[in-house]
């Protein structure tokens, strides 16, 4: 069985390609905003589904195998860890990528911009609310960018210096050589698959805020709502 399962290795690439779409499409902004939030749309389904896979996908991919406490690191950084899966070091970075990312993600559809582009979740809060979380949402872009680059020079370290390919797994699948039914056992199936799909095209579906009554301004002309 692989070390990381298929829909881990989607999530992680689909992701790393529609963090830096919506990084550039922000920097960019103008007519480039509504990709800006369609991608940041995908974003949060995809944080949402990693959160259900967390909890039901294959062993590595679970929460409980790689977030561990102060004592497990410093086991790690003395040399006497030898799991699979992300360190218990690494998993810090991994922790607070998706955090972060998630909160970005989130406060994007609560943000406008000086022109004409709003999150779709703008009317719920007002205009006053959404200039404050518009700023956080700026400076979280900064941290998402600190923390990508923290992560992409982790790697290369780890390639470079300690003559570990952490890549080749990300891409292939990587071998862990456990025995292929007992691993099926430990989840990741059909049903968690398609449990994790649901749960994020809903948390999409409800962030869209096709659900919310327009008021009579909004329908008059939903981009200048000031
Ligand atoms: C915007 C860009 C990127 C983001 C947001 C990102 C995010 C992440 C996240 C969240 C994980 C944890 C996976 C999990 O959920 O368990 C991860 C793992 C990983 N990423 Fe990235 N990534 C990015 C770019 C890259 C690039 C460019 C590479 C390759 C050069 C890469 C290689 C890896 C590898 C090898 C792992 C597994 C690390 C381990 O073995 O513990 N990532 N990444
Ligand atoms: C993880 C996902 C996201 C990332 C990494 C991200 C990143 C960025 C970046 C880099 C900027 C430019 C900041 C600046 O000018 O200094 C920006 C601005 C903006 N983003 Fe996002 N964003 C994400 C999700 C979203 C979503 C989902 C929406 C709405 C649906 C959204 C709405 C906006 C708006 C309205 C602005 C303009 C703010 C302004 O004019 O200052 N973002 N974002």
């Amino acid at each position: 069985m692989p070390i990381w399962d298929l829909p881990l290795r989607l999530f992680h690439w689909l992701l790393a390609l529609a963090v830096t779409g919506a990084v550039v499409t922000g920097w960019l902004g103008g007519n480039l905003m509504v990709w800006h939030g369609r991608l940041g749309a995908l974003i949060l389904g995809l944080i949402a589904f990693r959160l259900v896979w967390g909890v039901l996908g294959t062993p590595t991919a679970r929460f409980h195998h790689f977030v561990r406490g102060p004592a497990a690191i410093r086991a790690y950084l003395a040399g006497r860890w030898h799991g699979i899966g992300h360190n218990p070091l690494g998993a810090l970075s991994v922790v607070a990528m998706l955090l972060v990312i998630g909160l970005q993600a989130l406060s994007g559809h609560f943000a406008r911009d000086d022109i004409a582009f709003n999150g779709p979740l703008v009317s719920l809060i007002g205009n006053a609310a959404s200039d404050r979380i518009t700023r956080l949402h700026r400076l979280g872009a900064d941290l998402v960018l600190i923390l990508v680059a923290l992560h992409v020079t982790a790697i290369a370290y780890y390639r470079r210096v300690r003559k570990q390919d952490l890549i080749g797994p990300m891409l292939t699948g990587g071998r862990q050589g456990i025995d292929p039914a007992a691993d099926r056992r430990r989840g990741g199936g059909i049903v968690a698959l398609v449990f994790a799909l649901a749960v994020a095209s809903i948390t999409v579906w409800a962030f869209q805020g096709g659900w919310i009554t327009p008021s009579a301004d909004a329908v008059a002309d939903p981009a200048f709502d000031w």
